[in-house]
């Protein structure tokens, strides 16, 4: 009598992807939601922070190799600490209350490759 094998599927595992799998080199998302009864991102001045942050983004694409999008998000869940950036690969979350701050972050981060250190939002 013939016997089938059956193959058991292996237990699903999170593989961290290398950041070349990334459609952009450098993703990153700004909180810009609004809400009317508590602190939150949209209402402490990210949508200038957003602009600033396209601007300086577009100003940097014609001096360094990286494909760079900014893109505003909806809320992130961490409203008390807002304005939030998280930038992708890598999910590094940032406070951002100026646009000071965000200079800060893409020299310090998206230019240099390493962290803003005093503006990252602790998880
Ligand atoms: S409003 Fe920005 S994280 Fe909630």
């Amino acid at each position: 009598m013939e016997q089938t094998q059956i193959a058991t599927e292996p237990a699903a595992v999170a593989v961290k992807r290398p950041a070349s799998d990334s459609y952009y080199d450098i993703h990153l998302f700004i909180c810009t939601n609004r809400r009317s009864n508590s602190k939150s991102c949209g209402g402490n001045g990210a949508e200038r922070i957003l602009r600033h942050a396209k601007r300086r983004v577009q100003a940097l694409e014609d001096s360094v190799n990286l494909s760079i999008r900014v893109s505003s998000s909806g809320c992130m869940g961490r409203c008390e600490l807002g304005p939030l950036l998280v930038i992708y690969p890598e999910g590094t979350w940032y406070r951002c209350n100026s646009t000071h701050d965000l200079d800060e972050i893409i020299s310090e981060h998206v230019i240099g490759g390493g962290r803003a250190q005093r503006l990252m939002a602790s998880l």
